[in-house]
Order: C-alpha cells, then structure tokens, then sequence
C-alpha cells in the first residue's frame, strides 16, 4: 500500500496491490502457482524437494490446500470465478516449517489447569523427563482409570476425584463446597457415596478414582445421609428466598427441591447471626445464609492470592469473617459472590435490583483489557444487568477481574446515539441521518483522494476485527488508486499498573493484536499520528473507534493539530473531546451490541455476541464502514461487509491463506494463529436464566 512517498512505509500486509504481478517476498499466488513464472523462468514456489531434503510435504500442502478451500468457499459465496482477493500460499522454508511443528506440539498438547486458569495457584516450573519419560513438547499418554458408578462404567484420568467421574457417567451427586477451580478441602460432606469395600461413607469431592473402583453413589444408605447432609445444613437457615438475590439460582433450592422437598422438622429458634455486613467495597455478607462451604475463602487465598476471609468460632455459632486487619478488598473479589452456593454474598451493584429469573443469558468476551477473559452477559428488555465469567481453562479458568465486571457500565454512559456534521474548528454542526452523514463524509473524502492527499486510517483497539479488516480492505483499494494512505493503531493508554500475573493486563484494550494486525506491519501508533499531524501530512483522518492513549492533561496539545485536518471523520462509540472535534460524528454500537470477534493477547480470536440494541440510530462499525465504501465507491465485491459473519468468513480465509508471518524466519506469530484456528461457532439465541440451572 502505498504511502507517502517521502515517507516509505511497509505494505499494509505484504500482499501485492491488486493488478501487480509480483508477490511479496515467500508469497505465491495459488491461482498461479502451476503457471506463473518469474522472470527467470523459474516456477515462483520453488518444486518441492525430494523426500529427505527436509521439508514434510504435508505442511505445504496443507497450506495449499487451504488456499484452495478458501478460493472455493469464496467464489461459492460471491458466484465468482475470479477472485477479488488474491489467495496466497507461504512456502516455507525447513526452519519454519520445524518451528510451525514445535508450536503446534505444544499448543495442541493438553494443558493441565494451573495458576488462575485451575486456580491451584501459581504453574510450577516444568520439571527435566526423568529417564524413559516423553520429553518437552511430546505428548504423554494420559493415563486412564476405569471405574463403575452405580453399575455404570467410566474412564477418567487418573488423579480424577469420584465426583467428577459420578458426574461423567451421568450420576447425580449433590455438593456444596466442590468447586473445579479451587481445592478440596471437603468441610461440607453433601456429596458422600458409598465406595464398595470401605465401611463408612466416603466424600466423593475428595476421594481420588482407582482402577476397578465400584462407587454406589444412588444407593438407600447414600442417598439417606445426602439428605440428612442437606437437612442439617438447613436446620439454622432463614430460608428467606422471597428476598434473597441468590433465589433462582441458588444451589439450596436446588438441591432442596431435587433431593428432599419434605417440611422442615425444625421447631426451635434458629441461630440468628449478623446481617448486611459490610465486607468491602463491593460485597455484602448475610452470615444466617452462610453454609459455611469456605469457597468464598478459597477464592481469595488461591485465586487472588490474598488471605481475606476466614472463619471464626465453632459449631453452630461458627461465621464468616474477614481476617484480623482486612476488608475483602482485591481485583478478584466478585468471583466469591459467583462461587457463594447461597445468597450470603451478594454484590452491592447487583443486590435488589434485578430477579435473575428475569435476566437473559448470552456468550461474550469481557472488553476489559488484552486478557479477553470468556463471560455470560446477563440483560434484561435491553439492558445489561452484569456481567459474570464463563468458564474457559485457556483463558481465564472460572474468574475474571471486579474492574471487568463493570465495564457494561460504559454501554449506559456518554453515548453517542446519533450522527452529526458540520462540526469542528468551532462550528456547532447539526444532527443528521445516518445517510446523509456518510453522503457528507464520502463526498468530502472522495475530494481529498480525487487531489491525491494523504489519509489517514486509525484502526482503534476497542473495535471488532471484521469492521477493521473491512478498514483494511478500503486502505487497500484507495492505496490501488494511487492516494496516499497512513494507519494507525490507537485504543486507550496502557495501565502498567493493572497488570498481574494472574488475569489482569496493562493493555486496557480488548483487540489491539486485531488491530495490529489488520492494520498491518507499517502502521504507527500515537506518536506517528501526532508528527503527522503536525507536519500537516494527514489532509482527511478516519478513525474507526475514538479512543486515542493519552490523558485528559495531554489532550490539549493534541486538540489543535485535528483541527489542522481538511476532513475528521470519527466512527464513535463515547462522546469524548476528540469526537466533538470531527467534521462528522458516526454513531458506532458498541462490544455488547454486536456481533464480532476480538483477538486477545496470546492472538486467541475469540467470538462476541449481540445482547442488546445500540442506542438511538447507532450501527456496528462493520456496518458503517461498508457505508463508507459503498459512498466512496469501494465496494464492488465487498457483499461480504453486509454481515458480520461473511465478513468473519471472508478474513479468516484471506488471512490464513495470504498474510505471511512478518519474519519468516521465526515461529508463527500468535494473531496469525489464532485466526487459522478460528471459529464463528454456533449462533446463540439468548438463554432465560430460568432454563439455565443453578449457578455457584
Ligand atoms: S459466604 Fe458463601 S461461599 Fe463463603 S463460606 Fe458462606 S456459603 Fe460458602
Ligand atoms: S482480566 Fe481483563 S478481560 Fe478479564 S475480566 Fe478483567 S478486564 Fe476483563
Ligand atoms: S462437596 Fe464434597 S464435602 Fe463438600
């Protein structure tokens, strides 16, 4: 793509400009590979060698084979023969090609649940293969155990508790204080089983599986001393669920309607203790519901890594307290309102406010930060109520973080819910339609690129990647017109601060490897922008999202280098400081009101769901961007932008198969992974918690 030219900056992707004939460097164009012939006359892919030169053959044609599936797959789609996009293979050198192996060895090997993805804490460091052992980056067979659980057999790896094998066979045990993610400490004994051949009833949660092991989880005496278990646990319980926020959800009522359903026998006074304490800045304990389980203790020690909570006194009277000179006060706390079984903690932002019977339950990922940690986002007749984590043991296990909890918080403030033009260098603009405002935008912009000046295309972090490879395919085609084009890649400013080793990162951006990638290896960052702008380079700016990483006290030294722009066009979710510097305002939906992908920090291209509607006449950036071409006249084979999901389609196809690693002479890097492994996955209509079981 081409730049300007006092300034010469790398192609956007290295693919070649459409009409050119010469691919960049390792790249062949599959259409050609039988036929073209560079001007030495040799074959551009190089014939494959012999069989002992090296190179696995199928590497090669996997990757020529994709190329082919995509070019098949795409001409289905459009009825074209001729591409639009020329599909690509990289041929490998044997050094890649190794590296690609090594990679994929230790992706595709199982991993086990460690640090805040088990949450058993921290990894530790891989030990040397002992003698016979597989060594680093083979894979171990994993070894299984049979056993039989009430006449049924199941296969389970070893280590695994009777629990989880009951659960697999398909047998219902009860539990309370069994959680996956954390340790078995098994103070609840709600989920004991009889294992034949040991005397007394044994707790299933903490019990490892032995080869021929036969477990009567179902039988009289086991299924009595659950219920006395579930009996006994409700012997000093308020049972107040007609005011309790947990109801609907709560693993008591569950296991009480399941299991036992008889009156209560109890006559006496229950054992009152305190109600609405104050835990800390987000949390409420009510100790009368508390089953005592210690998850909620657990979930501090070995996820958040810090001894908040305890217990205090014994029997009857014992309670939840927080430990001697401690709030329950860190970036994990919520998760103890997630794991809490029962309604004794409640979250402050979520107590009273809504039924969880009444909420609708829908797939996303947190827009928080870089980590792209897998959540449920909870909404109600167009609102988003809360949002709470999704399990996903390669991303973030069962948590995520307080301040990612309330990022649904930002859909209800300083929205933009229309678009405006006329605006900027002091003018005060006027509302328009959607339409006239892209008629307004295009028609101006056409003229700047009609004179050959240089635009600038900011490809912003918080954006979906379809809408940014939409931006990418309009810098391409404006670059083949000769216009010189400049991309950035901007999202808001790093917070070193944040960062953990456990899920939180420093970039607060949900798809910067996206966007970096999309934009592609020449494109600048905030720096860039600012020299450009200064030395009055840039005569039009796009931006695709309005966040740009500076604070509100380096703002004004940004503000009057936008005003030197003929044209700022801002597609923008929040109303900000810089938004009201544009020419043109395009009212962007935002993460929960769309349909897209974001890639996270390890390159993972991860789906987002539509929850809820944008505000006012406010369209996804994919689709504001299709607008855009459309109106500047970019858009001939571009019908994939009418749908996230084409457009998905379309890039992972064209990535995969086109875009060569930056430095072919190292491993794969992540983003290009991710989005060979990508996956739109199903659609998913939204769930009514009411169908959706017990959470906790
Ligand atoms: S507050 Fe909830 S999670 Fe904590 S011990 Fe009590 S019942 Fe368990
Ligand atoms: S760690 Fe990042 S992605 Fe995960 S919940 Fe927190 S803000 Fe969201
Ligand atoms: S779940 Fe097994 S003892 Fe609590």
């Amino acid at each position: 793509m081409a730049d300007d030219p006092k300034k010469t900056k790398q192609p956007a992707t290295d693919l070649p400009a459409r009409g050119s004939s010469a691919p960049p460097p390792g790249v062949a164009s599959s259409t050609h590979i039988a036929t073209r012939r560079s001007g030495s006359g040799l074959p551009l892919v190089p014939p494959r060698p012999a069989t002992g030169e090296g190179i696995k053959p199928s590497i090669a044609d996997a990757l020529r084979e994709t190329a082919d599936a995509v070019q098949e797959a795409v001409r289905e789609l459009t009825g074209k023969t001729q591409l639009a996009v020329p599909v690509a293979v990289v041929q490998p050198t044997p050094a890649q090609i190794r590296a690609a192996d090594a990679l994929s060895r230790t992706l595709l090997s199982p991993r086990p649940p460690s640090g805040p993805q088990g949450s058993r804490g921290p990894s530790p460091p891989a030990p040397a293969p002992a003698p016979g052992e597989p060594a680093a980056g083979e894979t171990k067979p994993v070894d299984m155990v049979t056993l039989k659980v009430d006449g049924r057999e199941v296969s389970v790896p070893r280590g695994t508790n009777v629990l989880e094998a009951c659960l697999k066979a398909g047998v219902e045990v009860s539990y309370f204080c069994y959680h996956p993610g954390l340790s078995s400490p098994a103070v609840c004994r709600q989920c004991l089983v009889e294992v034949v051949g040991q005397p007394k009833l044994v707790p299933s949660c903490y019990t490892p599986v032995a080869d021929q092991m036969e477990v009567l989880a179902s039988s009289p005496r086991a299924l009595l001393a659950r219920q006395q278990m579930l009996e006994f646990t409700l012997v000093n319980h308020p049972v107040d669920c007609p005011i309790c926020d947990k109801a609907g959800e709560c693993l008591l009522q569950k296991h009480y309607m399941d299991w036992d359903g008889k009156d209560s026998r109890t006559d006496f006074d229950k054992v009152h203790k305190p109600k609405v304490v104050d835990l800390g800045p987000y949390i409420v304990l009510d100790a009368e519901r508390c089953i005592l389980c210690t998850r909620c203790i657990r979930v501090c020690d070995e996820v958040a890594g810090q001894h908040q909570l305890e217990m205090a006194w014994r029997g009857d009277r014992q309670e939840l307290v927080v430990a001697p000179g401690q709030r329950l006060d860190n970036p994990y706390s919520l998760n103890t309102v997630d794991v809490c079984p029962v309604g004794a903690l409640t979250s402050k932002d979520f107590r009273f406010r809504m039924r969880v019977w009444e909420l609708y339950t829908v797939d996303s990922i947190c827009p928080g930060c870089a980590t792209g940690c897998n959540i449920e986002v909870h909404h109600h007749q167009g609102e988003v109520w809360r949002l709470v984590p999704r399990e996903n043991r390669e991303v973030n296990g069962y948590w995520m973080c307080d301040e990612g909890r309330f990022t649904y918080k930002e859909l209800r403030r300083a929205r933009v819910a229309g678009a405006r033009i006329g605006m900027g260098k002091g003018m005060p603009g006027q509302v328009a339609s959607i339409d006239k405002a892209v008629s307004y935008a295009a028609e101006r912009l056409g003229r700047i690129c009609d004179d050959k000046g240089t635009v600038g295309l900011v490809f912003g972090a918080q954006a979906q990647n379809e809408a940014l490879y939409a931006l990418y395919k309009v810098a391409e085609l404006l670059a083949e017109q000769g216009v010189p084009v400049r991309r950035y890649v901007l999202g808001r400013a790093p917070r070193p601060e944040r960062q953990d080793n456990i899920l939180r990162s420093a970039d607060v951006n949900p798809n910067t490897a996206g966007a970096q990638l999309l934009a592609g290896p020449g494109a600048g960052g905030l720096a860039e922008l600012r020299a450009d702008l200064g030395a009055g380079v840039l005569k039009a700016l796009w931006m695709v999202g309005e966040d740009v990483p500076i604070g509100a006290e380096e703002l004004p030294a940004l503000l009057p280098l936008l005003d030197r722009l003929q044209l700022l066009i801002v597609q923008a979710v929040h109303d900000t400081e810089i938004v009201r510097r544009a020419q043109v305002i395009l009212p962007a939906a935002a993460w929960a009101e769309v349909d897209g992908t974001f890639t996270n920090a390890k390159g993972m291209v991860q789906r987002i769901r539509r929850a809820v509607d944008p505000p006012g006449t406010a369209r996804p950036h994919l689709e504001l961007v299709g607008l855009m071409s459309q109106k500047l006249g970019l858009a001939r084979g571009q019908g994939w932008q009418g749908s996230p999901r084409q457009a998905f389609l379309h890039m992972t196809g064209a990535i995969t198969a086109t875009l060569p690693p930056p430095d072919m002479s190292g491993p794969i890097p992540a983003p290009l992974r991710g989005f060979a492994r990508a996956e739109w996955g199903r659609d998913m209509p939204p769930v009514q918690l009411r169908f959706a079981n017990a959470r906790g």
